[in-house]
């Protein structure tokens, strides 16, 4: 049963000149809109109680599943304000419906696609105020999630669930903004493995790339890109985005193999790459061939695409042993290409020639 939002606004006290000191300057998930969405799932009776109710902490037993299994899925989505003043969200059923893929993998019930986007857009519009101005690097980034709320230490899928979204005004991911990363290539520690739950958006995957993370920090890198589990070999992507390879005209990214997260934006960039008449690929592509394919000139750009990252140029590459630079540690022209022509259609100033814009 899809449920009914039931509307309880109530704004919390913020002025209107402290939103807009926010919105001027809102770094990445720092900062809450006035509202969150909350419905819940029990067995026997599915869906229900859906509520738009004021942001607020969560009380939950300290036995809650979540908190000792890690039964949990998220997704991230943005809504931005368009050219006329009015708000769209981008691609939300692609997210809707790689919420009920992460659901199946992690024994969670799937939330209808329709019911998904009715939350998002519920609360974008009871907080439609949070959304940033239009033009610039700013949008509303929303966080749709779900967790196990039964309690008990028994291991199993839970009985009763709470589906939430909240939302947060977003500038750049890396405080660099467009300015490239470093990268660290982890050759100890692995994301994912094959039957395991990499393609999941799920938090466990976030957890489990940390202590790389941290490692690509010590050696002075902002992020870490994970090698295939078996062979460790092949590159899959970084701690919490995609990646793209450039050889001239052409565009490559690693295949979905199943450890990989099948990212909104790298799904976009095969079409957006296609129509500006690049050709746009997945393939395979080993750590050793980077390296060769940079020293030689042939790998002319590489960048990091996601919802959060958007599209931001990879610079300083380090692995152990050896280090180099992609285009000269500047941002490359075809990833800059690539980025505006993305932004353009999520910003409504260019036609959007495949239907991935939802107005509200
Ligand atoms: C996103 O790009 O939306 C992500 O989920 C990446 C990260 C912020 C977890």
């Amino acid at each position: 049963m899809t449920p009914t939002i039931e509307l309880k606004p109530s704004a919390r006290p913020l002025s209107d000149a402290e939103r807009d000191a926010v919105l001027a300057n809102p770094g990445f998930g720092r900062h809450f809109t006035d509202h969150m969405v909350v419905i819940k799932w029990t067995e026997g009776r599915g869906w229900h109680d859906g509520q738009l109710v004021p942001y607020a902490p969560l009380s939950l037993d300290p036995a809650t599943m979540v908190l000792h299994y890690a039964q949990e899925i998220f997704e991230g989505l943005k809504a931005y304000r368009q050219p006329d003043g009015s708000v769209a969200t981008f691609r939300p059923e692609k997210n809707a419906r790689r919420f009920q893929a992460s659901a199946r993998r992690l024994g969670m019930p799937e939330l209808p696609v329709e019911t998904f986007i009715e939350a998002c857009d519920a609360l974008v519009k009871q907080d439609q105020g949070w959304v940033p101005a239009h033009g610039g690097e700013e949008s509303l980034y929303l966080r749709p999630f779900m967790i196990a709320t039964e309690v008990g230490l028994g291991v199993k899928p839970a009985g009763e669930y709470l589906f939430l979204v909240i939302a947060s005004p977003a500038g750049a991911y890396f405080p660099g903004g467009v300015q490239p990363v470093s990268i660290w290539v982890s050759e100890d520690h692995v994301r994912a493995v094959p039957g395991g739950m990499g393609d999941a958006k799920t938090g466990g995957n976030y957890a489990a790339s940390l202590l790389a993370q941290a490692e690509a920090a010590a050696e002075g890198c902002a992020q870490v890109c994970y090698l295939d589990a078996v062979e460790r070999k092949w590159v899959e992507e970084l701690g919490g985005m995609n990646l793209y390879f450039v050889y001239g005209d052409r565009i490559v990214t690693p295949s979905l193999t199943g450890s990989i997260l099948e990212g909104v934006t790298r799904d976009s960039l095969l079409t957006v790459a296609a129509d500006l008449g690049y050709t746009a690929e997945e393939g395979r592509i080993s750590i050793d061939q980077w390296q060769a394919d940079s020293e030689s000139g042939a790998l002319t750009e590489v960048f990091a695409c996601g919802t959060a990252a958007v599209i931001t140029p990879v610079g300083t590459v380090k692995r152990t042993g050896a280090a180099w630079q992609q285009s000269g540690g500047e941002p490359g022209p075809v990833t800059l290409k690539l980025r505006e022509a993305l932004l353009d259609i999520q910003r409504g100033t260019a036609e959007d020639k495949h239907g991935w814009m939802h107005e509200l």
